[in-house]
């Protein structure tokens, strides 16, 4: 039964994304912020965003992590680095109490590349495989009443949102090179000294060219939407290749993505494609030939933009795609995700 008023819990509430959740929710018209985490608590009521960018009256209590009691609680959103939700998940989980995590712990679904990549051990490998990964164009059927759901990453989101028309119909792929960039907030909001404005402004480079986080669950989701698409693609030697780029802004995110057809796709059939694809997506936009994605048509939007191009005499087509890390790649995403779980209309606090 679809309630009218729904209590939710905010971990990390001023992290990026955790305050971005917040604004969103705030203005939820089914949703009561009852408890946020902070680690210092009494540093929210001095924070400037509360007061400005908040409705009046707004009172939610406001602990650490540790001492919150969300048991008033119906969903608890994890806006914290990866390892924390891991620690609580069973927990809420047991109390009857929906997880959705924006971060990593539950997006692998092997706890040894877990380990791999992210340098700790899963303290709850148990509960990986009852995690949905909540990308909504992927998994939408999967959502309602799922108890415990992974977010994606933020380029993840953008990659496979890119090349799902593609790798799930009969087109065979022989290489995937997602060459993609993001403003500095994807690092987070505890400064080093590589996202500092003084390193960043005027400025443009490549990292983790060697192996990013995000490259594990990118092969995980594409290799899984492969072989279910009636194995039309040989995921062995199906060859996926990212280099993350920083952006000289705060947000914002852009793939170019290359694809190596197998077999020749004409232009009018590739826009098809995409265009029915999507057709019943509400965040979604396939552009019109000619009209690019740019970063600053989909800020502070949960709609991801995004153009296919086939290049004349080449095996190779381009599709081009724009987020804001921050919504789309993380927590308008994840209110998308709440409202599919919990019966809402999924587009209600996001348009
Ligand atoms: N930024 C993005 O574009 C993006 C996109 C998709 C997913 N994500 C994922 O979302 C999560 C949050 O990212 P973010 O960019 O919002 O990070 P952030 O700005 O660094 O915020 C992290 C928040 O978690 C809290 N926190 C840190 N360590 C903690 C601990 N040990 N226990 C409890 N709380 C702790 C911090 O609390 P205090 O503020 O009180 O110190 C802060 O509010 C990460 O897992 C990230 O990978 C981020």
């Amino acid at each position: 039964m679809v309630r009218d008023e729904m209590k939710v819990g905010v971990a990390g509430c001023l992290g990026y994304t955790g305050f971005e959740l917040v604004k969103l929710l705030d203005k939820h018209p089914n949703i009561t912020l009852e408890v946020l985490t902070a680690r210092t608590p009494n540093t929210v009521s001095a924070d400037p965003r509360f007061s400005l960018q908040l409705k009046q009256g707004y009172n939610p209590t406001i602990s650490t992590l540790e001492d919150a009691d969300f048991s008033t609680c119906e969903l608890v959103f994890f806006a914290t680095p990866h390892g924390v939700c891991m620690e609580h998940a069973k927990k809420l989980l047991n109390e009857g109490i929906t997880v959705i995590d924006l971060s990593a712990d539950f997006r692998l679904g092997d706890p040894k590349l877990f380990e791999t990549w992210y340098g700790m051990k899963h303290s709850a490998p148990e509960l990986l495989d009852e995690a949905v990964y909540g990308l909504p164009e992927l998994n939408r059927e999967c959502l309602a009443g799922t108890k415990l759901i992974a977010m994606p990453g933020c380029y993840p989101t953008s990659v496979i949102l890119g090349v799902l028309p593609l790798i799930e119909t009969k087109c065979l792929i022989n290489t995937l090179i997602a060459d993609c960039k993001s403003g500095v907030s994807g690092a987070g909001r505890s400064a080093t000294s590589s996202t500092i404005y003084g390193e960043v402004a005027e400025n443009f480079k490549a990292y983790a060219v060697h192996g990013h986080r995000h490259l594990p669950e990118i092969k995980q989701e594409i290799i899984g939407i492969v072989n279910k698409s009636k194995k039309q693609v040989d995921s062995d030697n199906f060859d996926i290749q990212f280099t993350p780029h920083l952006l000289p802004m705060f947000r914002g995110l852009y793939s170019s993505i290359y694809i190596e057809l197998i077999e020749d796709i004409k232009q009018d059939a590739l826009t098809e494609l995409y265009k029915a694809r999507y057709a019943s997506e509400p965040f979604v936009k396939i552009l019109p030939k000619g009209v690019l994605p740019e970063t600053r048509f989909v800020r502070e939007s949960n709609e991801v933009h995004l153009y296919v191009n086939k290049f004349e005499k080449s095996s190779y087509l381009n599709i081009l795609v724009a987020e804001d890390n921050l919504i789309k790649g993380a927590a308008g995403q994840a209110v998308q995700v709440m409202n599919l779980v919990f019966g809402f209309a999924e587009t209600i606090g996001l348009k």
